[in-house]
This record gives structure tokens, sequence and C-alpha cells, in this order.
């Protein structure tokens, strides 16, 4: 087993190692990723990598000591609020992700309604496109989720479906904006009804839409309400971390009332010898290189660079998903409202597997698909270099791939 050097290694050394370790990786950089990252350019990743650094030792649980966090903290929740259509008194946790996002809308609706409710085996309905994180983190706190099958046709939430397992232990029901398989926006004012009607908790996935949709909408297309402009929705979660373009660790728990903050997502306890203990947050010492990363990012895009995002994605997709059903054998699925799109084989002879294999094999990670399935993409910025190379391939390997199975089934899909 490896263990801690004797010495310490001269950094030189070190830092060509770690260069050389890259080596096998994939080039996110040439856009052949069809996940796992967002990039737009050298200047931006140059504000996020300086503004982290600004801050690289300062901790970000510390207020007391860094008062300049808490108020840079405090704008990006400000900003985030707006965006969304905060009501005045609405507040935002600055989070590591969307996983703890999440994580904390279920803790809070859980003690809110353990105590409000008296709801002691408390349940989650949603549609079962709902990101995994949902039921891993209710895994976590003792929630039971139900997962209710979605439409075929159109990949929304079934919400007759959702009612009819409702049960005097649900305490919430969601809604993904968009879901994560199929770039779809669920009916969030449907569900958001329903969960207004039966007295519930309505939380609105957007980590991947909540800082692309609204600038998708700006700027021309149709994109259904989704945020606090829809009744009802008491909390959101929406990644500064993917389409906020900011530094990987920062998200958005967004809730409609401060007082729901202040009784069930606050960690409180004193009963040890260094007194008061507080915690809004799944993590203790949080980086403030993380804060001010998102911060300067998104003064430095301000609106314009966010629109300017918006259109190079949706341009991207137009191209590619053009392309794609150009090729005769494939076709994208409909609807996809965002970044998001899976495409799949039309024609008995292909097999959706042997294709993926064969854009593996000349260099593209594929994102396989499970069911329907297919190759799913979900574009950045940065997949605006590779649409040319990737329809050229993708053209070659269809070519070749007629009557060839191939391995998609029994691959991991995420
Ligand atoms: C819709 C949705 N929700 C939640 C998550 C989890 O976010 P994170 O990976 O930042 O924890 C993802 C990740 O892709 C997602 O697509």
């Amino acid at each position: 087993m490896m263990r801690i050097p004797q010495k310490g290694r001269d950094w030189s050394f070190l830092k060509s190692e770690l260069e050389d370790a890259k080596k096998d990786d994939f080039s996110w950089r040439r856009g052949r990723m069809a996940l796992y990252y967002y990039y737009l350019d050298e200047e931006l990743k140059r504000v996020q990598q300086e503004a982290y650094c600004a801050y690289w030792n300062e901790n970000n649980m510390a207020h007391r000591a860094f008062p300049s966090l808490k108020r840079l903290e405090g704008e990006v929740v400000e900003m985030g609020l707006s965006l969304l259509h905060a009501p005045p008194g609405a507040t935002a946790t600055f989070t590591s992700g969307g996983s703890e996002s999440i994580f904390l809308a279920l803790k809070t609706a859980r003690d809110w309604a353990r105590a409000e409710k008296g709801v002691t085996r408390p349940k989650a309905v949603v549609p079962r496109t709902c990101h995994p994180t949902f039921t891993r983190a209710a895994h976590y706190l003792g929630i039971e989720v139900v997962r209710v099958r979605t439409s075929r046709n159109d990949f929304r939430a079934d919400v007759a479906g959702m009612a009819e397992r409702i049960d005097a232990d649900t305490i919430m029901l969601m809604g993904s904006a968009p879901n994560y398989p199929f770039g779809v926006f669920d009916p969030i004012a449907d569900i958001a009804a329903l969960a207004q009607e039966r007295g519930l908790w309505m939380h609105v996935d957007a980590c991947v839409g909540g800082f692309l949709a609204p600038f998708v909408r700006d700027i021309g297309h149709d994109i259904p309400a989704f945020d606090f402009a829809v009744p009802g929705v008491t909390s959101i979660s929406a990644d500064l971390h993917k389409y906020g373009m900011a530094a990987w660790g920062a998200s958005l728990m967004l809730l409609r009332e401060q007082r729901l903050k202040d009784k069930y997502q606050i960690f409180t306890f004193d009963d040890w010898e260094r007194g008061a203990y507080m915690q809004p947050t799944a993590q203790g010492a949080r980086p403030g290189g993380a804060v001010a990363a998102a911060w300067a990012v998104m003064n430095y895009l301000g609106m314009d660079g966010y629109h300017r995002i918006a259109r190079i994605i949706m341009e991207t997709k137009r191209r590619l998903t053009g392309g794609i059903n150009a090729i005769p054998g494939l076709a994208v699925l409909e609807p996809n409202e965002l970044s998001i799109f899976v495409y799949r084989a039309s024609d008995p002879a292909l097999d959706i597997g042997a294709i993926a294999d064969g854009m593996a094999a000349r260099g593209w990670f594929v994102g396989r698909q499970a069911e329907p399935k297919g190759i799913h993409l979900a574009l950045n910025p940065n997949h605006e270099v590779m649409v040319d190379d990737y329809l050229a391939d993708l053209r070659a390997v269809v070519a070749q791939a007629r009557g060839v199975a191939g391995a998609a089934t029994a691959e991991r899909s995420y």
C-alpha cells in the first residue's frame, strides 16, 4: 500500500507528474465529452481560477472572521433569488452542489412535516425521471421515495399518477426543471397546485435549468414557468457550478420563506465545551474560493454573458439535432427543451449500442441512456467546436454499424 513519502518531493517534479497523470483522460477541451464539464473560454477560466485563489485560505464557515465572504455570499444569494422570481422574505443557502441543495431541501421538509404535521414516517412522491440524488439523500434522511412512472410520449411527470400515490405520510412532491434523462420540464405548475391543495412541500429541482432556462427564455424560446413565479413552489435547487459557469462546489438551495430556514434547516447545538455551534449546510468548513469564484463569474458574465451562453448552446443543439435527424436510421427524441437531448435508432437494422461503441472507439466519451436505449448529450458552450467532427464520425459509424449488435446495455449508463 502506498505511504506518505518520508521526504517531501520537489513541486516542479510533482507538477509535471500531475500533468502527466492526465494523459489518458478525456479531452473535454475539444468537446469530446458528452457530460461532466462546463467550459466557455480561457478568459472565464482565468476569472474562476483567480477569484478562487483570492480566497484560497478563507474558510466560509467563519463569517465572523471573514465578513467579506458573508457579503459576497449574500450577493450571490440575492442574484439567484432575483433571477428565480423570489418574493420578499425568501432566502437561499450557498451549498457545495446539487446533491447538497437537494439534501437540505429534503431535510428541511422532513423537519417541517414532523413539527407542523406530526409526520414521523415521511414519504416524497417524485417522477421516475427525478435525479438519483433525491433517492440517495432521502435514504440518508430516513425518507421513503415513491418514484412514479412518467409519460412515454413527452417524458413529463404524470401528475394524476403522482396524486394517486399521495397518502397521510407524504410530505413532499417534486418536479425537475428540466429532468436529466430527457431534458424536459415537468409540469411544475400542475404539481405545485396539487401540492398546495394537499398541504405538501413542493421542491423544484432546477439544478440543470436554474441558471440556463431564464436566459434561454429571454432569447425567445418557449420555457414554462418553473420557479417562485409558480404559486406553491416551496424550495428550488439551482446549480451555479453547472450553467451558472462557476467553479466546482457551488449551488443554491432557495426557500420561499426565511422562517423555514430558521426553524427547520439550520442545525444548532451547544452540548459541548466550546459552546454554541450552528450550521445551515451539511458541510462544516467551506471553501471561500467557491463563493468568490461564483460571485466573480456572475459579475463578469452579467446578463449579457449568460444570454450569449444560452445562444451558443441552443444553436449548437439546433445544428447537432438537425444533423443527427438527417442521418437515416437515427431520431432525436422530442421534446427536448434546453441543453440535454437523447437520440436513438429508429431503424431496426441499427443497434444504438453498436453506434455508441463506434463513437467511443473514435475517441468520444459517450453518455449511454438505458431506457429507451439511446445516446444522451448534455451540451455546454464548449460543444460548439465539436459539431462538424461529431456528425462526420456519426455518419461513418452508422454506415459501419448496420446489423452489428453493441454493448450499450452492458455498460454503466451514467
Ligand atoms: C437534475 C439534477 N439534479 C441534481 C443533480 C446533482 O447535482 P450534483 O452532481 O451537483 O450534486 C444533477 C446532476 O447532474 C442533475 O442533473
